[in-house]
């Protein structure tokens, strides 16, 4: 794999940049190509400075490290992993690894879909494994809330047993295995009709920055970096800690379900009243977790959702267009919210190859219809026969979660709440043949691209692009605040990173051509 990997990088880098788009890679990764002796060079200085946190391929830990990525394509072999015990040691690692010019990464929970941005090839991976803190910090304190010191090790449902204990939540990730670095492209949560993108509730970060030091940054110390950091992903350092606003939770309604392949159009239907003026989605303490699929081998059809409600109803009027389709497998009741994300559990499997490719459409009577009848006539089209799932999980966006994220100081995404309701549809494949990744990368593609003029055509195209759900090829950075939030991103990025360390340096979504015109 990785040997096939360096391969086509090495095709790639011989491609024009265009040529290289076209073949579907991003063509701002042909600057990050590996840099063999340095790196070899940096672990070992790595090695002596941190005893015991440098791995190395072969040794007993670097490969569960190496493998700690929830989709097998992006598995890949570092030319070592730097797994610091503290935060100032992650600082000075990386002091090290931009004296010494190298590509790397950092890695924590693993969940990107996303080959070359977590890990890589021959660079250093940065693995946040060992920073581990929660601390609960009640009032009073300088941010005037209650707070949880979470380090990015995290996985949500930890976070989320964690805060039970104390009657408390924070508006995080909805899966149990899920990571931290989900507060760094907004993040989604179950509440966030109710609280904003996740990444509103961000108190305060300590991030190492390019020149090795350790700064909090927060509405006071750095109100542009602050903003920034709210979608900002790897653009501007790695980071150490989160502080994240908490507040109450008592027991919930909710659960995990699938339903059988012939009521999908019921579940269509259902969904369609949800996010229309005066469905459920209107209800602030409702949520859901929606996605339908299709498998080209067997013709069947597949659905499911989780239901996640604020209050002790067993049978919430927002949610019931749904709940009162048969289910397959699952069950809903009130219960702990931790109980509900621990049935999340079945996503959590790293058996097979994975992507992800956002788009997103205004909520309307065709929304549903639109993003299903594309994904079906793509998959008949480019996959007869093929043993894959393909399908898409299906997200609304209300306007109160939109208003939320503004009240709450706003953040690098910038939607305009008059421009919702809306939804991310996230087109997903799933299958574990590696002969078969450019197939479903043609079909993820096309059916974007169908979707996306129909929707231009009908009035419904929503030019956003959710880093969170985001591929390889797409430039979710550049639609921020429909294009608007880039300049002052980069303005911010060449404050704190002036040489362009993480723009040159390390990959993932990055801020465009402007900062490292040395590729
Ligand atoms: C099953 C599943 C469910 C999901 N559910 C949701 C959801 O409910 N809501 C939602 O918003 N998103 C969701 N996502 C998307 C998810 O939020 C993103 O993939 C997110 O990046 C995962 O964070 P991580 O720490 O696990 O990722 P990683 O793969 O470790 O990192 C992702 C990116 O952040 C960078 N990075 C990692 N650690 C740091 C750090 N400490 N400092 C700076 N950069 C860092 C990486 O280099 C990489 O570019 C889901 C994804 C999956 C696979
Ligand atoms: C870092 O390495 C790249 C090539 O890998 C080179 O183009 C660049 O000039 C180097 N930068 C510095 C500051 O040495
Ligand atoms: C859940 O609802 C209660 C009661 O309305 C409210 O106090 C609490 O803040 C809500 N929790 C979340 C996470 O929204
Ligand atoms: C799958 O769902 C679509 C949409 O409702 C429907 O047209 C099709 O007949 C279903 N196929 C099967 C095999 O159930
Ligand atoms: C339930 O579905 C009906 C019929 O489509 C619709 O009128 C109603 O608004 C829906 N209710 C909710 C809460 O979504
Ligand atoms: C699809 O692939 C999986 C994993 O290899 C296998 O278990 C399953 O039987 C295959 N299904 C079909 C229809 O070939
Ligand atoms: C690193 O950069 C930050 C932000 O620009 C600055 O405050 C700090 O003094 C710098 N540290 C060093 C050691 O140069």
């Amino acid at each position: 794999m990785a040997i096939l990997r360096s391969i086509f990088v090495v095709v790639l880098a011989s491609l024009s940049a265009a040529a290289a788009a076209a073949a579907g890679r991003d063509s701002r990764s042909v600057c990050l190509l590996s840099d063999g002796e340095r790196v070899k060079g940096a672990c070992a200085v790595l090695r002596r400075g941190f005893p015991g946190q440098v791995l190395l391929p072969g040794e007993a830990e670097y490969g569960g490290e190496a493998t700690a990525l929830w989709d097998q394509a992006a598995w890949l072999q570092p030319g070592c992993i730097f797994t610091p015990f503290t935060a100032k040691s992650l600082a000075r690692g990386v002091a090290i690894l931009v004296e010494r010019n190298v590509t790397f990464t950092a890695r924590s929970g693993g969940h990107m879909p996303v080959a070359g941005h977590a890990s890589l090839d021959d660079g250093v991976m940065v693995a946040t494994t060992h920073l581990t803190e929660k601390t609960l910090v009640r009032k009073p304190n300088p941010y005037g809330t209650d707070y949880l010191r979470a380090g990015p090790a995290f996985r949500w449902l930890e976070v989320y047993s964690f805060l039970e204990q104390h009657g408390l939540t924070t508006a995080g990730g909805r899966v149990s295995s899920v990571g931290s670095s989900l507060l760094l492209g907004g993040g989604l949560s179950y509440f966030s009709s109710a609280h904003g993108w996740a990444a509103n509730n961000v108190v305060n970060f300590e991030l190492a920055l390019a020149n090795g030091s350790l700064v909090d940054v927060n509405a006071r110390t750095a109100p542009d970096l602050f903003w920034a950091l709210k979608g900002g992903s790897s653009n501007y350092g790695i980071v150490t800690r989160y502080d994240l606003r908490v507040v109450p939770l008592g027991r919930v309604f909710g659960g995990t379900v699938t339903w059988a392949g012939e009521h999908t159009q019921r579940y269509l239907d259902a969904q369609t009243a949800f996010i229309l003026p005066g469905g459920g989605a209107e209800d602030d303490r409702a949520a859901i977790m929606p996605n339908f699929g299709y498998n080209p081998s067997t013709g069947q059809n597949s659905s499911g959702t989780v239901f996640v409600f604020n209050g002790t109803d067993a049978n919430p009027a927002a949610l019931r267009n749904l709940t009162s389709i048969p289910t397959t497998s699952g069950s809903v009741a009130v219960q702990r919210f931790s109980e509900v994300v621990a049935s999340t559990a079945g996503y959590a499997a790293r058996d097979r190859r994975w992507s992800f490719y956002a788009t997103a459409v205004k909520s309307a009577p065709a929304t549903m219809d639109l993003l299903y009848r594309h994904m079906r006539t793509q998959a008949d089209a480019l996959l007869p026969g093929v043993n894959a799932t393909v399908g898409a999980a299906v997200q609304p966006i209300t306007v109160s979660h939109l208003t939320a994220a503004r009240q709450r100081g706003g953040d690098a995404l910038d939607l305009d709440p008059a421009r919702g309701p809306f939804v991310i549809a996230l087109f997903y494949g799933n299958w574990f043949d590696p002969a078969l990744d450019a197939r479903i990368r043609a079909w993820t593609l096309a059916t974007i691209a169908a979707v996306e003029k129909d929707a231009k055509r009908r009035g419904l195209d929503y030019p956003w692009v959710f880093l969170n759900d985001a591929g390889q090829a797409q430039d979710p950075i550049g639609t921020y605040g429909y294009g608007a939030s880039v300049r002052r991103m980069r303005a911010v990025a060449r404050r704190y990173d002036p040489q362009g360390v993480f723009q040159r340096n390390v990959p993932g979504f990055k801020l465009g051509s402007e900062l490292h015109s040395g590729c």
